[in-house]
């Protein structure tokens, strides 16, 4: 399957589900003074969740451009060294503004894994949210539990501590527990030496994350605290080019077709191999990844600088 219909299948299972679908914002956020960069695929429904603002659609569902490389989600220094993390990404994503919630979030997205894109059961764990004792408080996540547990088999649900399973978009605004969808993408042989729930969020490149479901019901406030919104709402992340490697059978995302051509470019310009020395193979990913998000970002009219979100860029570029 091409990234192509991998994109449109994810989008029409969701119309398929009612829901509105809209296109990407841009990746340079303008109004945001808690952000820079579009981070996520729920920062352009940041006021729908807050309550400031209804949106016409109760559901929404959309491919995000996002950029990671500032503030709380910055993933600059992992990009090329392993294979599975981007400046610039894509992420798949349905939202619920007040409507459905956790029952339909996790059974949906069971449905398009295993019936649609028809990924093995078998290679999919899931996680919860295991509560915290801080200053937040917070219960664990019984009711995501119960709706893995009458899917998947216990030895699949793996417990998650804040880090993993408590989803923030910045250091302010709407967050929540979550439940993230891993496969395990190693040979049987490796699975039957190591089980794939004990390397599930251990940076191993083949037991990667790929979905993130958020279940939100709070906003962190400039003071650090937590106030329920006044109603809860479901906000969905996939790793487009995780998916991609994922239902092309490759163990890289510079595998997929979606980098496939840029890294042949490189190699004809620079004259050099893709997969025969790791050194060149890590420039070869960065620089891969780095052309995708400045041009990605000149399209949304950021052109680089030496202020603010064009200097940022500019740091990109010059890497
Ligand atoms: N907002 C969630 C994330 O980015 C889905 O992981």
């Amino acid at each position: 399957m091409t990234s192509q219909q991998i994109r449109a299948q994810f989008l029409d299972f969701f119309k398929g589900k009612n829901h509105k679908i809209v296109p990407s914002a841009p990746m340079v956020i303008k109004d945001d003074p808690t952000l820079m960069f579009t981070n996520a695929g729920m920062n352009q429904f940041k006021e729908f969740f807050l309550g400031n603002t209804q949106s016409k659609a109760k559901r929404i569902a959309d491919t995000q451009k996002c950029l990671r490389v500032s503030g709380k989600h910055n993933d600059l220094e992992e990009v090329g060294k392993d294979t599975y993390h981007h400046t610039m990404f894509e992420m798949l994503g349905n939202w619920s503004f007040g409507d459905y919630f956790k029952k339909e979030a996790i059974a949906w997205a069971w449905e398009l894994l295993t019936e649609v894109y028809k990924m093995d059961k078998e290679s999919l764990y899931v996680s919860v949210f295991e509560g915290s004792d801080d200053a937040d408080n917070l219960e664990m996540d019984k009711e995501a539990y119960d709706l893995w547990n009458a899917i998947v088999p216990k030895d699949r649900i793996i417990m998650g501590d804040k880090k993993d399973n408590f989803w923030e978009m910045g250091d302010q605004g709407p967050c929540g527990p979550c439940s993230e969808i891993h496969v395990d993408l190693r040979s049987d042989e490796e699975k039957a030496k190591i089980p794939g729930a004990s390397l599930v969020n251990q940076d191993h490149p083949e037991v990667v994350e790929i979905w993130n479901l958020v279940f939100i019901q709070y906003n962190r406030k400039a003071d650090g605290s937590l106030e329920n919104l006044p109603e809860k709402h479901v906000d969905t992340g996939m790793g487009f080019e995780r998916l991609c490697m994922a239902l092309q059978g490759v163990k890289s995302n510079y595998d997929t077709d979606i980098f496939k051509p840029l890294i042949r470019e490189i190699e004809v310009i620079t004259g050099q191999k893709y997969g025969q020395d790791e050194k060149t193979d890590v420039a070869i990913r960065v620089v891969a990844d780095h052309v995708s998000a400045v041009s990605f970002s000149i399209d949304d009219g950021k052109l680089h600088s030496n202020t603010g979100a064009g200097y940022v860029i500019r740091r990109i570029l010059r890497r």
